[in-house]
Order: structure tokens, then sequence, then C-alpha cells
């Protein structure tokens, strides 16, 4: 991403009514280390709860995965791959046919997952692919017609708008042939306060997150937002199920960006909205599969009926 397309954004979203800031910018180096201690945090359930999907239903997983032979795992914006490896371990003992194709436009973040990957199972057939999602999945369709199954985890999709996520899922599948599956983490409608607390926790960590792109704004575009001037202010809408974040500046105040030569005027109380994070029921989930060209094979769920990884069938 260049900084010019960064700088582009930034100034496009603060123009706007009401003011906005892309949460593909939360991801620089401080932001990658802030989402690692949100994922550890009590009030967030979200990756223990995929992970106990992987941790109690490794071996109906395979059945699904294997019934026709060897099969190929891509994994779109694999991260760290923690919850991937436990899977990839247990189908490994199993003496299962696959391989495994993180794909991430960081060809820095795959280097690090295929060290640490193959630590731990030096055997594990990879293939790391650095690039755009579509591209890869194109480029893997008719390889050797083993079964292709694209894993996008974390309730990600969460995270789109809904026409947004309709042409992500719709890319993906014309990128897939028929009988290849899609594995897709959805974080489910539950008891509002519980949803809350995961985006609004105690150690302030995902506070930290949010102003954390503030402060790449001051740092990479010369700008001077002052951190303690905004609040962090997620809330939970339980007829559309969106979890929405907005910074809010606390008093009138201006903020100038020295890359931009430009000021932006802040209302008192005046949010800046930052990111939604769906959740679904599973009426949800079945549209959301019909729409783009899917059959839901399965839904898994963890142990508290949390979270459900869903599997899709192209059709
Ligand atoms: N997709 C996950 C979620 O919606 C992870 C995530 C994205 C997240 N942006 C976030 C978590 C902001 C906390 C705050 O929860």
């Amino acid at each position: 991403m260049s900084s010019n397309q960064f700088a582009k954004d930034v100034r496009e979203g603060l123009s706007s009514t009401p003011k906005r800031l892309s949460s593909k910018y939360f991801y620089d180096a401080q932001g990658d280390k802030y989402f690692q201690q949100i994922m550890q945090l009590d009030e967030y359930y979200l990756t223990r709860a995929e992970l106990n999907i992987f941790q109690t239903q490794s071996q109906q997983l395979l059945d699904l995965f294997d019934s026709g032979g060897a099969f190929r795992i891509v994994e779109l914006g694999a991260g760290d791959g923690m919850k991937t490896k436990f899977l990839l371990k247990y189908f490994q003992d199993k003496g299962a046919d696959f391989s495994y194709c993180p794909v991430d436009i960081s060809a820095n973040v795959l280097e690090e997952l295929r060290k640490n990957m193959l630590e731990e199972m030096p055997t594990l057939n990879m293939e790391p692919l650095a690039g755009d999602y579509f591209q890869v999945l194109s480029d893997l369709k008719f390889q050797n017609h083993k079964r292709n199954i694209a894993f996008f985890l974390g309730s990600n999709i969460g995270n789109f708008r809904r026409d947004l996520a309709i042409d992500f899922l719709s890319s993906i599948q014309r990128n897939l042939k028929t009988g290849d599956f899609l594995l897709i983490g959805f974080d489910l409608k539950k008891d509002p306060k519980r949803i809350l607390s995961a985006y609004n926790d105690s150690k302030g960590v995902t506070k930290a997150f949010n102003l954390n792109l503030l402060n790449r704004i001051n740092r990479e575009l010369g700008g001077n937002f002052q951190m303690d001037a905004f609040d962090h202010n997620p809330i939970y809408d339980p007829m559309t199920g969106e979890c929405r974040s907005y910074l809010i500046a606390k008093s009138p105040q201006q903020v100038y960006l020295s890359t931009l030569d430009e000021a932006f005027e802040f209302k008192a109380w005046e949010p800046i909205y930052m990111e939604v994070s769906k959740k679904y029921d599973l009426g949800e989930i079945d549209d959301l599969a019909k729409e783009t060209g899917f059959r839901v094979k399965k839904n898994l769920f963890d142990s508290d009926d949390l979270f459900t990884d869903s599997i899709w069938e192209v059709v």
C-alpha cells in the first residue's frame, strides 16, 4: 500500500460527513502488536471460540475435506496461523493427503509463518503464496484437480459492508471450481453486553488499537492529532447485529496534516467512524451463501455456541 494511497484515503475520510477512517490501516507494526494482545483478552472470545471448533471437531473437518481424496487448504490472510496450525497437525498425524497454501499480501508475514510452521511440522507440504487473494485462487483453480478449500477465519467477513461482503464472496466463488469449499468464520448474535465488552475491554487495548491509527497518521502524514482529545466509543445494535466503533472528539479542535497541507475541523463530540464488526444469525449466513453461489454444507460451533465456522460448497 503506497503512502500516497494512505494520504488519499485519510483526506477523503476526514473530509466526509460523517468522518471516517479505514480499519485496513490499523495494522502497522504497533497495530499488529495490539491485535495480538486483543486476541489474548478475557473479553475477546472470538479467537478462542474458533480455536475450540478446530480442537473439538478436527475429525469432522477431515471427513468433510478428504471425501474427494487429496485436498489443498488455501488460507486467505493467514496472519500467525495459530488456529490453523492446530488443525494441520491433526491432519498430519492422521496421514491425510493435503497441502497448505497460506496467502498474504505481505511476503514478510508469509516468511515468518513458513519458518514457524516448518519448525513444528518439518514434513508439512506447504506453499506460501504472496499476492492478491483472487489471483492466487484463480491460479490454483485447476491445478491437479485437487479440492481447494479456502479458509477465511476470524469473522473478518464481519468487517465488510454488506455490499462489499457480497462482492468479495462472489469473487472467491468465481475463482473456485464446483465441489470446492470455503470455510468461513462468523461471530454469532448473542448477549449484547458480551459483544460490546469484546470491543470495549477493561484494559483499554481495543481503545489503544483504534487510537493507534491517529498516531500512524501523525507519524506518516505529519499530523498533530492529540490522542487524549479523543475517546473510543463502540456501540452494538442488536437489530442489525452491527458492532460499530467510533473515535469521538471530546472538544472542538483542528487537526493539521502537513503532508496534505490541510486542516480538518472537529466539532465537540464529533465522531470518526472506524469499523463495523457484524454479528450474524444462521438465517443470514444461509442467505449470504445462496446469494454468492454457495450452499451451506455444515455449520460447526464451539462448545459455548458463540461462533460458527460455516463450510460452504461451490454449486
Ligand atoms: N474480525 C475480527 C472482529 O471483528 C477482528 C477485528 C478486526 C477486530 N478489527 C477489530 C477486533 C477491531 C477488535 C477491534 O472482531
